[in-house]
């Protein structure tokens, strides 16, 4: 991740409405790398999926479409990076995650964006994953949180 200091340190970015969300995803988009992993967290309707459309979007993918609730994981590889996109919400226990070939997609050099990346404890997702927390503050606000645990 470039810049990641500067970048993917952040606290309580305040972001008002839904387009100002998508925006920080393209922000966030222009700094990803390949194989990077953002854990999205935060209760439902924070926002998540919002900041990953803004994400895809970012990259160039042209199918940005809603949260992968149904599949689990859905594939973006139109884009300037290859993509896969998580929601972890429906999984009952972390070993459905290997089924859907979780350890594979942490090798694959695929940028994986996860929703629900806290479900199981955070347990699924590797060290150098970046954790983006999004509180809900209001109808059309929210604070995001951005933390980078082993920074490159
Ligand atoms: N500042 C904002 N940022 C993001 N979304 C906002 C904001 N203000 C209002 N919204 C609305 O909040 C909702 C966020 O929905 P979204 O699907 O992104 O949430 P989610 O966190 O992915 O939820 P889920 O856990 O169900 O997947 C949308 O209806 C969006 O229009
Ligand atoms: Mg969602």
């Amino acid at each position: 991740m470039k810049n990641s200091a500067k970048i993917f340190q952040r606290e309580g970015i305040v972001v008002q409405g839904e387009q100002a969300m998508r925006a920080l995803g393209k922000e966030l988009a222009g700094n990803l790398e390949a194989g990077d992993v953002l854990g999205l967290v935060g209760e439902l309707g924070a926002g998540k999926t919002r900041l990953v459309q803004g994400i895809l979007e970012g990259l160039g993918c042209q199918q940005v479409g809603t949260s992968p609730t149904f599949s689990i994981v859905h594939e973006h590889t139109d884009g300037s990076l290859p993509v896969a996109h998580f929601d972890l919400y429906r999984l009952k226990q972390p070993d459905e995650a290997l089924q859907i070939g979780w350890d594979e997609y942490l090798t694959s050099g695929m940028v994986l964006l996860v929703e629900w990346a806290d479900r199981f404890g955070g347990e699924l997702l590797p060290e150098e994953t970046v954790w983006v927390h999004i509180e809900r503050v209001g109808e059309t606000t929210r604070r995001v949180w951005i933390k980078a645990t082993a920074l490159r």
